[in-house]
């Protein structure tokens, strides 16, 4: 099992192989944190972005980092699920984003990878729901990674998260 960590930041920032967004289905960027990549990584982001796309919720496809500073190799561009209640499924969507991020990152032979919280802002999945999900998903895969970073944009996202990964340690 990869180390895990939860750190509060900006995942724009981050050192790490590969780093993933919470894209919508086009691919060719956004608001939040998808946004803060497209920002960061340049156009070309979008223009790659573009000619792959589109992404079905729950799926990842990856591209270069390209402008990104620290140099991340690879954007894993993951779409989570609109939050509608609970009862469409979404549980199962958000835990298959994780899931297929972790999977590409695999493909690709990273060893180092950093999730933002997906889905828990524009579209609205509850944030504690959210980090029991990716805990879970993160802790039960089988995977090659060696390290894990859960990047918070704010505390309380990151106590929840913080909170899930302790439950999850001491009961394993
Ligand atoms: N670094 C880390 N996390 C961030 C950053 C950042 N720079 N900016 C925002 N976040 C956090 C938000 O606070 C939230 O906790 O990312 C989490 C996911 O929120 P969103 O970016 O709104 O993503 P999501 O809820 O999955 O909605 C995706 O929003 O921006 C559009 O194009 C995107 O249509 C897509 C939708």
């Amino acid at each position: 099992m990869p180390v895990i960590e939860v750190v509060v930041g900006d995942i724009t920032r981050e050192r790490t192989e590969a780093i993933v967004t919470a894209a919508n289905e086009s691919l060719m960027g956004g608001g939040g944190v998808d946004g803060a990549i497209h920002r960061a990584a340049g156009p070309r982001l979008a223009e790659a972005g573009a000619a792959i796309g589109p992404c079905d919720p729950g799926d990842a496809m990856v591209t270069p980092g390209f402008d990104l500073d620290p140099p991340v190799r690879h954007v894993i561009h993951t779409v989570g699920p609109v939050w509608e209640g609970g009862g469409h499924g979404e549980a199962e969507v958000l835990a298959s984003c994780y899931r297929r991020c972790l999977e590409v990152a695999d493909e690709l032979g990273v060893r180092s990878i950093a999730f933002p919280a997906i889905a828990t802002g524009v579209y609205g999945f509850p944030a504690e729901e959210a980090a029991r999900i990716a805990i879970t998903t993160i802790t039960s895969a089988a995977t090659g990674l060696q390290h894990v970073r859960l990047i918070a944009f704010d505390e309380t996202t990151g106590d929840l998260l913080a909170t899930e990964l302790a439950r999850r340690s001491a009961s394993s």
